[in-house]
């Protein structure tokens, strides 16, 4: 693409010409966002970039472990995985409020990623994926609070707090630009066209306690679901589709035995931006077979229910 060509060398230059021979930290989220965001300064100062991935352990199957690779290996950025999950889950344990799960990642989030980031000596410059929407009003989720580096820094101050400048390479860009972008950078297609992943990550699809039994179950569960609607051409069609682990167990038979084990709710929809959707009307075999599907490849799951709620009066998480 022509223009985004032209972009992505202006780009560069005025990174250069901002950030000069200083230090600069971006936090990585696994989104398109920051990795356009971070892929974009590496290329304009390589060295003078550190990257801040903060893995809270309520992320999807392997995903920690792609993100980390793909930066490290493929793009040889220089990128710190703060694996806290012991930390996330152990202040999470026993707590069931959806307000409150979000208050406990979100101030742990902050902490941390001050916390690595206080360890990157001399660096002058945070670099975030702020968009030309997120500038025009600042975006607040109907769900609550988000725990993005990029809202909390809109809102906290946090870049004052630190002693640091701000880069924001995006800040004149829409969604499809960011991710025709990312496209001209040689970010992989299916990276590019993810659906949108929340900043509490599975702590909002496993309704009241997280313990790590049912995180590991949800994503098993999650990658067979998301695995059957790539496998039958709808992952595009889609604005977000994830499995949610329910807050009880049902009786079931399996073999010669009875199970008593969780329940799964899946959840799909079309959107424009999040604000309103409509439950995905998939056909009652594609149902039927992911059910199956799922039953069979995941221990802990024996009974699955479609969740054909639409925004409003539902949102689009569970919490
Ligand atoms: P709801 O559940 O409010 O979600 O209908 C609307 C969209 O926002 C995402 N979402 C979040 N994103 N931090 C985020 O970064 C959050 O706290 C958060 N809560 C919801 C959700 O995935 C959907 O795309």
């Amino acid at each position: 693409d022509w223009t985004m060509g032209a972009y992505r060398e202006e780009m560069i230059a005025k990174i250069r010409e901002q950030v000069g021979d200083n230090h600069v930290i971006c936090g990585l989220s696994g989104g398109v966002d920051s990795s356009v965001t971070a892929i974009l300064l590496h290329e304009a100062i390589g060295e003078q970039l550190t990257c801040v991935f903060v893995d809270h352990g309520l992320l999807r199957l392997n995903e920690a472990e792609q993100v980390v690779k793909m930066f490290r290996d493929n793009y040889n950025i220089k990128l710190i995985h703060a694996d806290e999950s012991d930390l996330f889950l152990g202040e999470l344990e026993g707590v069931s409020d959806p307000e409150t799960k979000r208050k406990i990642i979100g101030k742990l989030f902050i902490d941390v990623f001050q916390k690595y980031a206080n360890e990157i000596k001399d660096a002058k410059f945070l670099a975030q994926g702020t968009l030309y929407p997120d500038v025009i009003e600042s975006v607040s989720f109907s769900g609550g609070p988000s725990v993005t580096i990029k809202s909390h820094h809109n809102v906290g101050g946090l870049p004052e707090k630190m002693g640091l400048k701000l880069v924001e390479p995006l800040r004149a860009l829409f969604k499809d630009e960011v991710r025709a972008l990312g496209h001209e950078l040689g970010l992989p297609a299916s990276f590019i066209g993810r659906h949108p992943f929340p900043g509490p990550g599975l702590a909002i699809r496993c309704p009241g306690e997280i313990t790590r039994e049912k995180l590991a179950i949800l994503q098993k569960a999650d990658a067979v679901y998301i695995d059957q609607i790539r496998k039958h051409g709808l992952y595009d069609e889609i604005w977000q589709a994830f499995a949610a682990i329910l807050p009880m167990r049902t009786v079931g038979v399996m073999g010669d035995g009875r199970t008593y084990d969780f329940a799964l709710a899946l959840r799909a929809v079309t959107s424009v931006d999040g604000m309103t959707a409509d439950y995905y009307p998939f056909s009652h075999d594609f149902l039927g077979e992911t059910s199956t599907r799922i039953i069979n490849e995941v221990k802990g799951i024996n009974r699955v229910f479609y969740d054909c709620t639409s925004k409003p009066p539902g949102t689009i998480e569970l919490e």
